[in-house]
């Protein structure tokens, strides 16, 4: 992907554009962030309200940010303003690049710690002490770990200087290569824990809890959750998929494509979740216990079946690098945009970015301990007990990305022609008029609507 600004080459396949795509949408926002807030918001509905807002919302924006990107040629920003010049619209419209970079700056900054977070994990692993833990002493390490600020940053560090590494050098390619089997193999690892979670006694109920739904657990709160998180995991409102969607070569088709993708992040999450409940359940553990979800419930597995150490270090190596490339993902646009807009070549832009990342990042590591208490907007009911960390997770999940999100479709649904996005789109004569509507209506109103409920209500 790095070699974007230089010379603008194609992708030499659909497949290797689908494995960039799913590089940068699957992550820790499937296997730590998916289940810890089905946890939250209490289960099944969230999920239900997710995948609905997967297929009307997400589905569709994705394929615009692809369509903006292929037609645009460039980088988001400059996309933007090129498209809306052709098309004499408001220059107002570049925002939509704007937004996706600061977006990204902000994500980065505590995705980088909780990357932190999966390389301790396999450090752990490796190390053989998963195997006497109870559920007490599993959350007693994580707690453990939360309250000592130095490891925390170290490892926020360490994660950092990997990212910073790969966009720098420009080798990005070759990773996007390995996510050819790595991100595979994530997968049937997925499965075996799945498998491993069917044996135990809570795997009815965790089912039950991911697949059956309590309707009454369903509020505005979860709503604005469920669709903010359809954004964040496929990398949305933040015009790192129009990236993507400028290096895409004229005959692949978008719709087939976006689908894939969108199939394949939804698969692994709810394996995630059906890996992860059945063992909250067996263990009598709390599913609400928030971002140390996975952290507490995994080694467990791990710790009891056979083989487990070596799953586990394979599980959170591969959890590592799916962090990874996400990662890399959203340093890039922001080391683009600095290096168009200063004078830094490519080294100094991603050392200036990935240290401004990793600046802000430590105020997320704060937040698990020293600054625990520190609630920066606390003066607002609705914000009331959020840390640093918790704000700008709500800031970006729940107000940037869909209001990035909406713009680009309403832009490719309502300014510009029918006829062009139709030929872009490639699609038979009843599905693109599904799709059409879809993308004009039900998608804007969804965002809207859950916006009004889940910010108001
Ligand atoms: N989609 C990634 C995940 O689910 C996170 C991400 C968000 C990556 C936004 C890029 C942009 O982990």
């Amino acid at each position: 992907m790095s070699q974007k600004s230089h010379s603008h080459a194609q992708w030499s396949s659909r497949l290797a554009f689908t494995l960039a795509a799913v590089g940068s949408a699957v992550g820790l926002g499937n296997i730590w962030k998916f289940p810890y807030m089905v946890g939250q918001s209490g289960g099944a509905a969230f999920v239900l309200v997710y995948l609905v807002c997967i297929a009307l919302i997400g589905l569709p924006i994705l394929m615009s940010e692809w369509l903006l990107g292929r037609l645009g040629q460039k980088n988001p920003i400059a996309t933007m303003s090129e498209i809306s010049r052709r098309l004499k619209r408001s220059k107002a419209w570049t925002l939509v690049g704007v937004g996706g970079v600061l977006g990204a700056y902000l994500i980065l900054s505590f995705y980088s710690v909780i990357g932190g977070w999966a390389l301790i994990y396999t450090g752990y692993s490796a190390s053989g002490i998963f195997t006497d833990l109870t559920s007490d002493s599993v959350g007693n390490l994580f707690s453990g770990l939360l309250a000592s600020p130095g490891t925390l940053l170290l490892w926020h560090s360490v994660f950092m200087i990997l990212t910073i590494a790969v966009v720098m050098g420009g080798v990005a390619g070759g990773l996007e290569r390995a996510a050819k089997t790595l991100m595979p193999a994530l997968g049937i690892l997925l499965v075996v824990l799945v498998i491993y979670a069917a044996t135990t006694p809570g795997f009815a109920a965790g089912v039950n809890y991911l697949f059956n739904p309590d309707w009454s657990k369903l509020n505005g709160e979860v709503v604005l959750a469920a669709m903010g998180h359809a954004f964040f995991t496929l990398s949305l409102g933040m015009g790192i998929m129009m990236a993507y969607g400028s290096y895409l070569s004229d005959d692949v088709n978008i719709g087939r494509t976006a689908l894939t993708v969108v199939v394949m992040d939804t698969v692994i999450a709810l394996l995630a979740g059906m890996a992860i409940f059945p063992i909250v359940f067996s263990n009598g553990l709390d599913a609400a216990s928030g971002p140390g979800l996975i952290f507490q419930t995994l080694p467990l597995a791990f710790g009891h079946m056979t083989g487990g150490s070596v799953f586990g270090v394979l599980f959170f190596l591969l959890l590592v690098f799916a962090a990874w490339t996400s990662a890399i993902s959203l340093l890039e646009p922001i080391v683009e945009w600095l290096e168009e807009r200063s004078s830094l070549n490519r080294v100094g832009a991603t050392l200036v970015a990935g240290l401004a990342v990793w600046l802000l990042g430590v105020a997320s590591v704060l937040s698990f301990n020293l600054w625990s208490g520190v609630a920066p907007l606390g003066i607002f009911a609705h914000f009331a007990g959020m840390t640093v960390f918790d704000l700008l997770d709500y800031v970006t999940s729940k107000v940037m990305l869909p209001l990035t999100g909406l713009a680009a479709v309403i832009f490719v649904a309502w300014k510009m022609g029918r006829d062009e996005v139709r030929s872009q789109l490639n699609m038979s004569d009843g599905a693109f008029s599904l799709w059409h509507f879809i993308a004009r209506f039900i998608a804007p109103l969804g965002v809207l609507a859950v916006f009004v409920s889940g910010l108001w209500i």
